[in-house]
């Protein structure tokens, strides 16, 4: 990812090697604050509370959390304790728990002495492979660009998404924007819708940022766009990460996901998933039995942004709010999920 011109990654080791630094990303993109993290309360803290946010990255995030835990009290105890609170700081995304049952199970079988550093070791790796993996999702989803920039040469591939599952909400490279950032640095002309994604504006504040960042062109449009931008052939195709495909291939993502698959449908525009195979849940029947994030109301009935003040919040309604985080995409309303292993057109016991 290019911030302000240089490579970085959305998640570091610090100089001494026993913390993590992240992006607070709850300022972006007006201010880009880099915060380090210490301890597991540290982390747990910034997964809940989304100074970094995105199912892989908070999964790499909680690793290292469980790892600073055990720098401090390698014993069985701790162990579970971190793991437990980790878990439950955000209960949508399954990456999460996945990354922290992949240090657990590294490190349970060793004596207490040697699982601090082999959980740093390990957790290091989720964060390596989650760039290899996004790299190879970005590979197999530039084919499909290709195809549709193809069909259209004379003019650029027009792409939405929603939310940011870019390499704000990953290690690097992002899902759903791989493919596109692999297509402008082929040449291939793209431009971007961007949902802006109320209540927290993931689209608006970071996808955007991101785009820009890479000089990637596009567009923010408000969450009840798309559906008219379908109807007039101005969207080539729809690309969104996810939090949690099920064993039926049910899309788990940021709310308002649904209703443009639904639109994406109705209009024969081709809608796809980015995820790697971490993302899958296999033991989780259909999205009907996925634990849905119930989030604070002042998301919705608040927006913050900067004013000849400073960083300022105003009240948007008087009235009562309700902020569920994710919705359910039916596995039937989805073309293919861009994986690291290919683009699949269905999922049946593919997680195996
Ligand atoms: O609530 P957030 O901002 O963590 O939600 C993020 C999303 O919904 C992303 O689309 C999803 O985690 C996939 S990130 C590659």
């Amino acid at each position: 990812m290019k911030l302000e011109g240089v490579h970085r990654r959305s998640i570091e080791r610090t100089a001494d090697g026993a913390g993590v630094r992240i992006m607070d990303q709850r300022r972006l993109p007006w201010e880009i604050v880099w915060v380090e993290l210490r301890s597991a309360e540290d982390a747990a803290r910034a997964i809940r509370e989304m100074w970094t946010r995105g199912a892989p990255l908070i999964g790499a995030t909680a690793a290292y959390g469980l790892a600073m835990a055990l720098a401090r009290d390698p014993s069985d105890a701790a162990l579970d304790a971190h793991h437990a609170m980790l878990v439950a700081t955000r209960p949508t995304a399954i990456n999460l728990r996945w990354a922290i049952d992949v240090i657990a199970n590294a490190v349970g079988p060793l004596p207490p002495a040697e699982r601090a550093e082999a959980a740093f070791a390990r957790a290091d790796a989720i964060c390596d492979e989650d760039v290899a993996l996004n790299r190879a999702i970005g590979e197999h989803g530039l084919a499909l660009l290709r195809t549709l920039h193809a069909r259209n040469p004379g003019r650029p591939v027009n792409i939405l998404t929603h939310c940011n599952a870019g390499w704000l909400a990953t290690v690097d490279y992002g899902t759903a924007t791989a493919p596109i950032y692999l297509a402008q640095d082929e040449g291939i002309p793209v431009h971007v819708w961007v949902d802006e994604t109320r209540p927290r504006n993931q689209g608006a504040l970071l996808t955007a940022f991101e785009l820009a960042g890479h000089g990637v062109p596009h567009t923010v449009i408000a969450d009840n766009t798309g559906g008219l931008l379908m109807q007039r052939g101005q969207v080539d195709l729809v690309i969104v990460g996810t939090d949690r495909v099920t064993a039926n291939g049910d899309v788990c993502n940021k709310i308002g996901t649904y209703l443009k698959a639904l639109a994406a449908h109705d209009n024969g525009v081709p809608f796809y998933v980015a995820l790697p195979y971490t993302t899958f849940d296999p033991n989780t029947p259909s999205g009907d039995a996925v634990e849905i994030e119930e989030r604070a109301a002042e998301e919705v009935t608040l927006l913050t942004g900067p004013t000849a003040n400073g960083i300022e919040t105003v009240r948007v309604t008087n009235s009562n709010a309700f902020n569920p985080a994710f919705d359910i995409t039916p596995a039937r309303l989805v073309t293919g999920y861009v994986t690291e292993r290919g683009v699949l057109s269905a999922i049946p016991s593919i997680a195996a």
